[in-house]
């Protein structure tokens, strides 16, 4: 495959880098793609030196497929540009994810959906990946009524500039702000933009994104999201009712079966997932699972992942695998749709 990475010089797009090489992902020629900033810069997969390029060299390149990670507008600009020349786009942003016409994909949940035709598909947002994960299962056997979720965002989601703002913070230097008040030290609920309703996009993508994953409306989810000073990975609380009445030891066998879920849970011994030990790691990690003794048929569990990890490049590198594992890419010679 002929891979573009756009976004390479970013935070995911390191990960993205680092995904692609462990998983071996089958690349006969690689560009390393960003803003016009960085063109000319050198960056080094598998041990070899690339040089950064531009968006219209690498339009002009055709590649079968790109992983773009730059941001919504260069996805909204460019991404229809790559399709056009029969590019498949797989994109992080939140640009297309709602789009009727897009598919918006959790490979062990709805990977089944791709065809050939897809020529952009959406990676969700990385809280609700790592939250669809381990709802599956419970929705599918139990049938959920309403979550309300609470999750404690690390840094890195945000991106270079803000990782830079809580180290800088952390050493006392005085440097660029990539949030309005401090982030060491302190918590704010306040992840990307307000919206007018009083809550956040990211909010809002956790309300709406699931939905569109599991292919039914007929649960809510509502969501208030936090910013803390970690790096490694994001939490959530995550509060569950279902229809039908659960067994606790059926949820848990039912989540350690499911592909991608480590269960860590067992208060005897403190164990339980954190961002520490989720960091760099692909798995999303579940625990203090347990009943919300305050209503019935409702779980409360806590909800661990690396952001940028499950969270955007392992998602879209299964999702690239899936394309080439079942010929969807158009450079496969049975491609069918
Ligand atoms: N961080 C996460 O956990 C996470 C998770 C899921 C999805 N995402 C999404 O992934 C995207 C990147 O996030 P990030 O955290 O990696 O941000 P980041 O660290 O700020 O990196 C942004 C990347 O986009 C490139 N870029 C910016 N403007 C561009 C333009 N006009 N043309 C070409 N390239 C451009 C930057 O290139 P330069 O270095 O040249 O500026 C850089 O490579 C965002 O859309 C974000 O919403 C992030």
């Amino acid at each position: 495959m002929k891979v573009a990475v756009v976004g390479a010089t970013g935070m995911v797009g390191e990960v993205m880098l680092k995904v692609l090489e462990e998983r071996n992902f089958p690349i006969s020629e690689l560009l390393l793609v960003a803003s016009e900033r960085s063109v000319g810069k050198k960056l080094s997969y598998k041990n070899t030196e690339y040089t950064v390029i531009g968006l219209d060299d690498a339009v002009t390149a055709q590649p079968d497929i790109a992983i773009f990670s730059a941001g919504g507008d260069t996805s909204l600009e460019w991404a229809p540009k790559f399709a056009e020349v029969g590019t498949t786009v797989i994109d992080n942003s939140s640009a297309w994810r709602m789009d009727p016409s897009k598919k918006l994909v959790v490979p062990e949940i709805n990977a089944k959906e791709l065809t050939v035709d897809d020529k952009i598909i959406a990676n969700p947002n990385c809280s609700t990946i790592q939250m669809v994960l381990a709802l599956d299962p419970l929705h599918k056997k139990y049938q959920m009524k309403r979550v309300v979720v609470s999750t404690y965002q690390s840094v890195s989601g945000t991106g270079v500039k803000a990782v830079q703002q809580m180290e800088n913070e952390a050493a006392g230097i005085e440097g660029e702000m990539a949030y309005p008040y401090p982030i060491n030290r302190n918590a704010l609920p306040h992840c990307d933009v307000f919206l007018e309703n009083g809550y956040t996009k990211e909010e809002m993508k956790l309300a709406r994104e699931p939905q569109k994953i599991l292919d039914d409306r007929t649960f809510s989810v509502t969501a208030t999201a936090v910013r803390i000073p970690t790096a490694g990975g994001h939490s959530e609380s995550v509060n569950v009712e279902f229809h039908n009445d659960f067994d606790l030891a059926e949820v848990r066998q039912l989540l350690s079966e499911t592909p991608g879920i480590v269960v860590q849970d067992n208060p005897d011994t403190n164990t339980y997932p954190m961002p520490a030990f989720a960091n760099g790691k692909d798995d999303v990690f579940v625990g203090r699972i347990r009943r919300d003794e305050t209503q019935p048929n409702t779980l409360n569990m806590w909800i661990v992942a690396d952001n940028l990890r499950k969270g955007a490049a392992t998602n879209a590198v299964q999702i690239a695998e899936y394309l080439v594992e079942n010929k969807l890419v158009s450079n496969t010679s049975e491609a069918v749709s």
